[in-house]
């Protein structure tokens, strides 16, 4: 993974996409594209100023991998960013990370990729659908997506220009929550029971299916994962990426943390510097007290969803809060996020330059 680091990028172009939805293209330098290569799936995050707040945010990639860089972004009820890039226009500037993210589908070789969305969520699922059509000649794909009504469907003209170009490769259904279509089964939410009735139906093939990606809210990521469990073999790899996880509630593990260890010290290594930091691991997080003796370190969603704050744990003891975003291997190879980790002793050491 890249190292996450801003730059500022220039706007080259706004496309509004549905009443409160744009998507937002970046200029970018000679010097500084090599810093922003991506694999499809992953994402930017993107940092401004609004209302005197210095506000970060993660928005995925939906152009495709060797096209300028674009990232979809939805205005969200009382959102303080989405609510700002509404009205961001050519040549304003950004502070943009460099791309980030584990939600990824690099393109080789010959594959059927099932893309499961629900709205916003569809914005790395189009990249990569964008990017496996174009890049794998015998690939193909199916694109389950969810909306309230069409006239909500984020890259609605971007999803036909695909079924119009890849007419025997790209396959899209239509999943409508707040709108009646002909077919039962393709009206209302995305959820473990949609998928089976999909299925069922015959309107959802998995056949030679190798691979599937589902982004969207945490609730109906789990539940369509579980429904989809017993229609794929075990070795077909499920991707996941959440865009909310408030419909979740899962275990913080800070009941772990000892309960007479009020000042604990952590060192953090960052850009070939070790800094130490003492803090209370019962009322804050390591990120949160790095912060607060005025250490910057990467960070964006602050909710365990990103892993922008991953690290790796040297030595010591930690516990995270939430993790919704390292794989397996992550763990087992020592990293932890940032954002969600509480140190156990006081011998633990934290290094963000290792990748
Ligand atoms: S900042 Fe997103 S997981 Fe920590």
């Amino acid at each position: 993974m890249a190292k996450p680091e801003f730059h500022e990028l220039t706007i080259a172009a706004v496309r509004q996409l549905t009443d409160d939805s744009v998507a937002i293209s970046f200029s970018l330098p000679a010097e500084l594209a090599d810093h922003y290569d991506f694999v499809p799936g992953q994402y930017l995050t993107l940092r401004a100023t609004v209302n005197d707040e210095d506000v970060r945010r993660s928005y995925s990639i939906c152009s495709k991998s060797g096209d300028p860089l674009e990232v979809g972004i939805k205005k969200l009820k009382g959102g303080l960013f989405s609510t700002f890039a509404q009205s961001l226009k050519a040549g304003d500037k950004l502070q943009v990370m460099t791309p980030q993210g584990n939600f990824k589908a690099q393109p080789e070789g010959k594959h059927h990729y099932l893309l499961i969305a629900a709205g916003s969520g569809i914005t790395p699922c189009l990249s990569i659908a964008k990017s496996v059509l174009d890049q794998e000649p015998e690939s193909l794909i199916t694109l389950v997506y969810g909306n309230r009504t069409t006239a909500s469907i984020m890259f609605r003209q971007d999803i036909n220009d695909l079924k119009d170009k890849y007419t025997t490769r790209f396959v899209s259904i239509n999943v409508m929550s707040g709108e009646k279509q002909d077919a039962e089964c393709l009206n209302g939410r995305i959820d473990r029971d949609k998928v089976i009735s999909l299925i069922d139906q015959k309107l959802l093939n998995l056949s030679h299916c190798d691979g599937v990606y589902i982004c969207g809210p945490a609730a109906m990521v789990e539940d369509v994962k579980a429904g989809l469990g017993a229609a794929l073999s075990d070795d077909v790899a499920i991707h996941t990426e959440l865009f909310t996880t408030g419909d979740v509630a899962r275990e913080p593990a800070v009941v772990n943390v000892p309960v007479d260890s009020d000042a604990l010290s952590v060192r953090i290594i960052i850009d070939g510097a070790e800094r130490e930091v003492k803090m209370n691991p019962q009322s804050e997080t390591v990120l949160a007290a790095a912060q607060k003796a005025g250490l910057d370190l990467p960070f964006s969603c602050a909710g365990g969803m990103c892993c922008t704050c991953r690290c790796k744990v040297v030595s010591g003891k930690t516990a995270m809060d939430m993790n919704f975003s390292l794989a397996d291997w992550e763990l087992e190879a020592g990293f932890t996020l940032a954002c969600q980790t509480r140190p156990l002793d006081d011998s633990v050491l934290l290094d963000f330059d290792e990748f």
